[in-house]
């Protein structure tokens, strides 16, 4: 598959609304002037996406190595040496929480690595546009797979998901998800599980490979990535320097389909299931 469009870096804006604005537009954008504090964090994105009264949970503090709670998965494929924090593919955040992951999310940036850590967005309706307009009927059929045939993607002992890796919000919007966790339904034939299981694999290669391929920009301190998070994949380029800080916010807007019941954080902690 040629890619032929011109490599996608995040605008910096300085105004919540336009910042709203090249969300819609192209799914990633930096705002700038964003301070260090957690209350400011939060109020990113209240500001940003105040025209959908978002659900904004309080922000959780990312210090890779110092920490930070979030599981690591050993099967994303790219892994540097002899990095303390290893280069992650870009992936859906928040599917602790299923169908439910939330639809906006922003990073804040309070203090950058000293080298690496380097961030970048993979745009999976450009990636999903070229499938579904290929010439080969391979490649629809997988935009077919992608968008139609249910597959298990419930993280363990988190809340369940048996859904099309694209979904669709009730005004069918699509909703992409690329997480670690994807695997073939278990209830399937073994030969139909094959099948989906080598799907699923070239959409996780799809995904680490534009991961390889996206241009990178390093958040500087009181600047904010915000994502949609139904479109864009983000990730990051490996790294030594444990006192590297983001604050993380995730939230939920009148687009997505539910907002999780109970208690809410901007990491998958009240999402256990067992
Ligand atoms: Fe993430």
């Amino acid at each position: 598959m040629q890619r032929t469009d011109a490599p996608f870096l995040p605008q910096r804006l300085a105004g919540a609304e336009e910042t709203f604005a090249a969300l819609r537009r192209d799914g990633a954008a930096i705002l700038t002037g964003c301070g260090a504090a957690r209350e400011e964090a939060r109020g990113i994105a209240l500001r940003v996406l105040a025209t959908l009264t978002p659900v904004v949970p309080d922000p959780a503090p990312i210090k890779e190595g110092g920490g930070n709670a979030d599981r690591t998965y050993d099967n994303q494929p790219g892994a540097e040496a002899g990095l303390v924090v290893p280069f992650q593919t870009g992936h859906t955040d928040g599917f602790a929480y299923g169908d439910r992951y939330p639809d906006f999310i922003f990073l804040l940036c309070v203090r950058p690595s000293v080298a690496g850590g380097e961030s970048f967005v993979v745009d999976t309706y450009r990636l999903l546009d070229e499938l579904a307009a290929s010439a080969s009927p391979e490649d629809r059929a997988f935009h077919q797979f992608l968008t139609t045939i249910p597959v298990e993607q419930t993280e363990p002992g988190f809340q369940s998901s048996l859904a099309p890796v694209i979904g669709r919000n009730a005004t069918g919007r699509r909703m992409s998800r690329w997480t670690p966790v994807q695997r073939p339904d278990a209830s399937l034939p073994s030969a139909v599980q094959q099948q989906h299981a080598a799907w699923l694999t070239r959409w996780r290669d799809i995904a680490h490979e534009a991961s390889l391929q996206a241009p990178r920009f390093t958040l500087q301190p009181g600047e904010t990535m915000c994502l949609d998070n139904y479109r864009m994949l983000h990730g990051r380029t490996g790294f030594d320097d444990t006192e590297r800080t983001l604050w993380r916010i995730w939230a939920w807007t009148t687009e997505a389909p539910a907002v999780p019941d109970g208690m809410l954080f901007s990491d998958s902690r009240f999402a256990v299931t067992s």
